[in-house]
């Protein structure tokens, strides 16, 4: 047997503001004003889609803490980036794996002109010139350390010789036609000697992303994997040069030394458990920032969708609207392709 639900009372409006005059759920009620008043929106061209690369020919090798993700050799990368472009996303960002032969103690690899990253920005703009190729600017893939500077005999990460290392690597992908470089870093310095060596060479439309932001996280373990400098790194970590998690204000300094160098985007890394620090950025700065939900993120949430513990779609979408909601105008994310090919669904009322 069903209760029955007793009448409300009648209320007035002696108090004048506030309740019943005001009810937050009138505009809640129905999808369509749902929709007008919604604040914050998710296009897939606000998604930048990270890629790993691999030497080699038709090879897609899976990776096994980023289920879904593969290396891709530049052949199967240049098939995936029709899709993604297709799908309306707009820039993709390149991480390398390289093979363990060619890394070296001064990281010459990282500035080949004929090396993988080049290789693979050269064919990426050939066949989508519409498509933005962001490229990372760092040391870690080409260093058998896996750190992401030139590091000396105790094992201490160079400023300033790392610094002169990423000039050079910087021009390289300037010169095969990267549209963003984007120092990943964190060295002291390196946006601003990276902006007037581009000036210098007559590079001035090369864009700078800084990873302005990038904290000493736990959550970049897959990649390390993804790009070969897992082993490499052991038990070593990054907080001589990367953020402490527990610093806000020293973020906000990292911020305005790469503006005021002459970056063109900030980035904060990771995004979920950082939103606090996309926000004050964007309220502070006015500037153009990025977020990227890296691997660790990527994992967690696939491992809980893996397990049936949270449902895929709505998950993966409100952590990005949380994302933009926080401040950043765009994100890099794994997911892009899969959340590029839902929101084209919507579009069409699928
Ligand atoms: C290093 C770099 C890292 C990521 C992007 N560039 C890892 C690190 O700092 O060790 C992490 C991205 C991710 O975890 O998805 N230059």
């Amino acid at each position: 047997m069903v209760e029955s639900i007793s009448p409300p009372a009648q209320r007035g409006f002696a108090d004048g503001a506030g309740f019943p005059r005001t009810r937050l759920r009138r505009t809640r009620n129905q999808a369509f004003s749902r929709a007008l008043v919604r604040e914050t929106g998710l296009e897939a061209g606000h998604l930048v889609c990270p890629a790993f690369v691999v030497e080699g020919n038709h090879l897609r090798i899976p990776i096994p803490s980023l289920p879904g993700i593969e290396r891709l050799s530049i052949d199967e990368l240049l098939r995936e980036a029709t899709v993604w472009f297709d799908s309306g996303i707009r820039a993709v960002a390149l991480f390398p794996y390289i093979e363990p032969e060619l890394k070296t103690l001064d990281g010459r690899e990282a500035w080949n002109p004929d090396g993988l990253i080049p290789r693979a920005v050269q064919a990426l703009k050939h066949r989508l010139p519409d498509l933005g190729v962001i490229a990372d600017v760092a040391l870690d893939p080409y260093h058998p350390a896996g750190q992401d500077g030139i590091v000396d005999d105790q094992g201490r990460v160079l400023n300033d010789e790392t610094v002169d290392a990423l000039v050079r690597q910087s021009l390289c992908l300037a010169e095969c036609g990267t549209d963003i470089v984007a120092p990943s870093d964190m060295m002291d310095g390196r946006i601003g000697v990276i902006r007037e060596a581009l000036e210098r060479a007559g590079k001035t439309e090369v864009q700078i992303l800084a990873y302005a932001a990038k904290y000493a996280s736990c959550f970049y373990g897959p990649f390390r994997e993804a790009i070969g400098s897992a082993r490499a790194l052991g038990q070593a970590d990054k907080k001589t040069y990367q953020l402490d998690p527990a610093n806000r204000e020293e973020a906000l300094r990292e911020v305005a030394l790469d503006i005021a160098e002459g970056a063109d985007y900030v980035m904060v890394k990771p995004a979920l458990p950082y939103l606090d620090i996309i926000r004050e950025i964007r309220d502070r700065f006015a500037f153009p920032t990025l977020a990227y939900q890296v691997s660790g993120e990527y994992a967690w949430l696939m491992a809980a969708i893996e397990k049936g513990w949270i449902p895929e779609r709505p998950a993966v979408l409100e952590s990005l609207i949380c994302i933009r909601r926080a401040g950043a105008h765009a994100i890099l994310t794994y997911f892009a392709p899969r959340v590029a090919a839902w929101l084209e669904q919507d579009h069409r009322g699928a």
